[in-house]
């Protein structure tokens, strides 16, 4: 059986595309695998945070996960910086790696822009600490959206070098998952953009703790073409804008694609948008309540966590100290 290990960052604004692309996905996961699932707020600080804000938004990740059906019983759940074996197998990773691999990291790329001599290491490093919390666990599969490919052969690229240099069979190669019909979920605002919660505009995302209206209105706002509905799969590729819209009620319907094109064929987008409103908000409106119910007992949330730290520290252990026993560390 594998350990199915996967995160989150946690910076405000879980939305529609990582629900549809990972955390509906780790939730139905549970009854097969044994799974961790993490709070990425190492990765999180890559670019600059607001303390007290990621502390917030913290505890509203760790809500956002329970509320979409993880069992923080069951799975283990905490966030990354309770754990230090995180950090101390990113250091081992980092003398291994090579910055040629690092070069090649689209996300990177995308996230520094034009300013690239104003990121930070941490940002340059972000893939290799990805490796690190897969690996501090040996997890053999790793659920995400389709944005994380590059990053999951990465780490399979460094788990693969550490074998080979120390002459050992040590660290599996981990599998992604990319599970489902909405594994890249576009902005509501341009169908050629990624969803993403550091995009300006909130229209262009439905944030899980979004309200009926506000759900609503951004679907009644998203932009579509003026031609109605598409009719076949093959037309609806070159419709970027309906594609994505479709593809959600899709994945909201637990259908596939052909099935929704086949109930709406011929209809205008103002039907459908107001159907899959109505879909949106029976999913979201459930979760988003008892994510707010649950940011109003801090404290469990944090008994959670504490709780999730002590038994991922207790998984991780072992095989970080088996790590750095290979590499030749000292241990008087
Ligand atoms: P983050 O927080 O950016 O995204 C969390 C998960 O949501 C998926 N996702 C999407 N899926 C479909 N459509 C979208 N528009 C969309 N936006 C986000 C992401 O693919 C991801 O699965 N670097 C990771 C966090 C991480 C991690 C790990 C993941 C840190 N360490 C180890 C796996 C294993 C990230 O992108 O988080």
């Amino acid at each position: 059986m594998g350990l199915i290990f996967s995160g989150v960052q946690p910076t405000g604004n879980l939305h529609l595309g990582n629900y549809l692309g990972a955390i509906r996905n780790w939730a139905r996961l549970q009854g097969e695998f044994e799974c961790i699932y993490c709070l990425v707020d190492l990765h999180a600080i890559t670019v600059p945070q607001d303390p007290a804000e990621l502390t917030r938004s913290t505890r509203e990740a760790a809500a956002g996960l329970i509320a979409s059906g993880i069992d923080p019983e069951g799975s283990v759940v905490f966030n990354q910086s309770q754990v230090p074996q995180h950090a101390e197998l990113t250091w081992i990773f980092n003398c291994i790696a090579r910055l040629g691999w690092l070069n090649r990291m689209t996300q990177f790329k995308e996230k520094a822009g034009k300013h690239r001599e104003n990121a930070t290491v941490g940002l340059y490093d972000y893939p290799i600490l990805m490796a690190a919390d897969i690996l501090a666990y040996k997890a053999t599969h790793v659920p995400v959206g389709e944005d994380q490919k590059q990053h999951l052969e990465l780490s399979r690229d460094i788990a693969q070098a550490f074998n080979s240099m120390f002459e050992v069979d040590f660290f599996p190669l981990p599998e992604p998952q990319i599970f489902g019909g909405a594994t890249r979920v576009m902005s509501l605002r341009d169908g050629s953009k990624k969803m993403s919660k550091s995009e300006p505009s909130d229209f262009s995302r439905i944030n899980m703790t979004d309200e009926a209206d506000a759900i609503a209105q951004k679907i009644r706002k998203a932009k579509t073409d003026p031609l109605p509905l598409p009719e076949t799969v093959a037309e609806m590729e070159e419709r970027p804008e309906a594609r994505n819209l479709i593809g959600i009620y899709a994945a909201l319907a637990d259908e596939e694609p052909e099935a929704t094109l086949t109930r709406f064929a011929g209809k205008g987008f103002g039907d459908f948008k107001s159907e899959l409103a109505d879909l949106a908000v029976s999913t979201f409106g459930p979760i988003g309540s008892e994510m707010k119910r649950l940011m109003d007992e801090p404290d469990e949330i944090d008994a959670v966590l504490r709780r999730g730290a002590e038994r991922a520290r207790a998984m991780a252990e072992p095989v970080v100290r088996e790590a750095q026993d290979i590499v030749g560390f000292l241990r008087p």
